[in-house]
């Protein structure tokens, strides 16, 4: 088969990587793809849709796979499908459900999915009216897509007010902040649960954790992810049973009755709190870097799943007992301003993790730093100490200039 991945991070290296066991997987190519999808396969230049669909037809692709959202939210999924390209992901429809916080968090209170309070405001003045009748922190969303950048938590009314004149008025964001979502704060942990569909059913893998923040023990500003761990090491089956019951159901029934149905992944970005689990938001994608942990878990072949999830037939997945811990290895300065073109050295002697490059590509001879997350390095155990312990020894061997990761991804109390 010849299968066109789009995307350039980690989480289409694990994807092409994860793809490339398959036997029956002859060529991969990816838009635009990075150091380690030029090893998998070919890294191609088209970007438009209308190019991308002119490649998949000209090269006679066999199957499409969308990783980042922008792609999917403007209905990459449905051009494809109209050319007779056979496409895994959400359609736009669906997208937006990622793609509008609005949309979603309005779809959550009609289906009685269980969520942070909210409300969605067009207009600054009421959006102002509001805040002030709130208790702090509140959290104020741009509802488009702000690359990560949109959802700030206000700890006082006058941040708040400042957010909201930033979003709707100075529009930092773009038109991503011209509607914005207010809602109530939560206090708990997070946990993400990424789930394939198959138009009908949806198939959950073991849920993840992810780390947001850039610096050690959750300090510093928001990032892409700085690492993650599967499976998440807080989330139990108690967790489980209600994030079915008043999360996942209710989503399905929703998608149903609005007609939403997609062949693709959906994700779940929770809040567990003494009251259960919340909805933060959905992803309507592979969660990067969670992706990068589940993949080497998941003992099914990836395009087995993905080709049963198209022809609406269930699928059993199955992972392994392990623990995989991913430390992403970034560009000195990231999330703010980074350098890029630093030579990248060592990776040749990591032995016993697999490394996903993410912004790097080739330089001749050479890998060098291209973007803010350069490397995910993913090391499996038997527990989360040794997967941890493993992590850590290898990417000490990985170097560049200004480098830096977090130290404490998939620290728990076990053995
Ligand atoms: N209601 C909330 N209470 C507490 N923290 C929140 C809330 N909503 C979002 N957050 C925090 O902000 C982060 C980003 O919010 P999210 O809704 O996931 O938007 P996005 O990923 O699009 O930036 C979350 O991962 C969480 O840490
Ligand atoms: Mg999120």
């Amino acid at each position: 088969m010849r299968i066109l991945i789009v995307g350039n991070g980690g989480r289409e290296s694990a994807i092409g990587w994860k793809l490339k066991q398959d036997p029956r997987v002859k060529k991969l190519y990816f838009a635009k793809g990075n150091a380690t999808t030029e090893e998998l396969g070919e890294n191609i230049y088209e970007e438009s849709i209308p190019e991308l669909v002119e490649f998949a037809k000209s090269e006679e692709i066999d199957l499409a796979i969308v990783g980042p959202e922008a792609p999917l939210v403007d209905g990459i999924v449905d051009e494809f499908r109209k050319n007779n390209i056979a496409v895994f992901g959400a359609g736009k429809k669906a997208a937006s459900l990622e793609g509008s916080k609005a949309f979603s968090k309005r779809f959550m209170q009609q289906y009685g999915i269980k969520t942070a309070k909210a409300e969605v405001f067009d207009a600054y003045a009421m959006a102002i009216e509001y805040v002030r009748q709130q208790q702090f922190p509140v959290v104020v969303k741009a509802s488009g897509l702000a690359g990560g950048k949109g959802v700030v938590i206000c700890e006082d009314l006058e941040e708040a007010e400042a957010t909201i004149h930033d979003f709707m008025i100075r529009r930092v964001h773009g038109v991503a902040g011209i509607q914005i979502v207010i809602e109530e704060y939560l206090q708990g942990f997070e946990a993400s649960i990424i789930a394939f569909s198959n138009g009908e059913q949806l198939f959950p893998c073991v849920p993840a954790k992810d780390y947001k923040k850039v610096g050690d023990n959750d300090r510093g500003l928001n990032t892409g992810g700085m690492g993650a761990v599967a499976p998440s090491p807080e989330f139990n089956g108690m967790h489980y049973a209600d994030f079915e019951r008043n999360i996942m159901k209710p989503t399905l029934e929703g998608l149903k009755a609005e007609g939403l149905n997609f062949k693709g992944m959906i994700f779940f970005g929770l809040m567990v709190t003494r009251d259960g689990c919340y909805l933060l938001e959905y992803n309507m994608r592979f969660g990067d870097p969670e992706t990068q942990v589940l993949l080497p878990l998941m003992e099914n072949s990836l395009l087995d799943v993905i080709e049963d999830c198209l022809e609406g037939k269930p699928v059993d997945l199955k992972f392994s007992d392990k623990k995989a811990v991913c430390v992403v290895m970034c560009s000195g300065g990231y999330p703010r301003n980074i350098e890029i073109g630093c030579e990248i050295r060592g990776t040749e002697k990591v032995e016993d993790a697999l490394v996903f490059f993410a912004g790097a590509q080739k330089s001749g001879k050479h890998i060098v730093t291209s973007g803010g997350r350069v490397l995910n390095l993913v090391a499996l155990g038997d527990t989360y100490a040794s997967a941890r312990a493993k992590a850590y020894d290898e990417i000490k061997k990985v170097s560049f200039d200004y480098g830096f990761y977090r130290h404490d991804i998939g620290k728990v109390n076990d053995k």
